[in-house]
């Protein structure tokens, strides 16, 4: 495969295989993220990484915490306001992969179905949860970012599917409680990774993009 199937052929992975990825696989995956570059080479990345009955404990936490009603509380917080064009691609998005997954706008217990599917981080047998210091700026953020990117990247090289979710940092305290991290460290992300469950139709959904003159503000003198 050449870069640009890595890039083009990765997408947002929603269902997998109950097989574990190998710990010497999963050590290649994050050895090739680590090689991401940050502000000043200040790698500011840090990650836990849950399986087996750890993770069935935090995954168990979170559903009953959203069953309860219990109100997310990410360490960075969501944005509640998307200006027009962004938005709609938003609700575009969820609605496409609503229409896919024959899930009616009115149908709420089919919505809350798909949303507890999120919860449960898409029964992935792994997940990575990537942290950042809270004396750091919100420019290493932009610095995890790249991480995540290459971290799914190395992934996929690997046959494996990943999705890079803010989900499942709703609860970061019963993340850090279950994995014996500090509340120092923040948590931004939570990245399943695992074996890719082709015979789901989630699976088969495949998000747009904008065209490149759409995004370009201006080109010029190029020759
Ligand atoms: C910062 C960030 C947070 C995201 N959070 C979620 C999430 O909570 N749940 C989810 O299903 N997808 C989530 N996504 C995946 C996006 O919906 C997805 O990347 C986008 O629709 C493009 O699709 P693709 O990844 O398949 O190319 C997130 C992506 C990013 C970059």
């Amino acid at each position: 495969m050449s870069i640009s199937d890595y890039i083009s052929g990765r997408y947002s992975v929603r269902a997998y295989k109950k097989m574990p990825v190998e710990r010497v696989v999963l050590e290649k995956v994050l050895n090739l993220a680590l090689s991401s570059p940050s502000w000043g080479n200040t790698q500011p990345w840090e990650f836990a990484v849950a399986g087996g009955a750890k993770l069935e404990e935090i995954r168990n936490s979170y559903v009953e915490s959203a069953k309860a009603g219990v109100s997310a509380s990410p360490d960075f917080p969501f944005p509640d306001f998307w200006p027009e064009k962004n938005k709609n691609h938003y609700f575009e998005n969820g609605k496409k992969l609503y229409k896919l997954l024959d899930i009616k706008r009115e149908d709420k217990a089919a919505r809350d179905n798909f949303q507890l599917r999120g919860t449960e981080f898409f029964q992935a047998p792994q997940v990575i949860f990537l942290f950042l210091d809270q004396e750091l700026s919100p420019w290493s953020l932009f610095d995890l970012g790249i991480f995540a990117q290459s971290l799914m990247l190395a992934a996929y090289g690997f046959g494996l599917g990943t999705c890079p979710m803010a989900m499942a940092g709703v609860y970061p305290d019963l993340v850090r409680e279950a994995m014996g991290i500090p509340s120092s460290k923040k948590l931004a992300l939570g990245i399943p990774i695992g074996y890719i469950d082709e015979s789901d139709k989630i699976n088969s959904y495949r998000s747009t993009r904008i065209l490149l003159e759409d995004a370009i503000l201006k080109w010029d003198d190029l020759g």
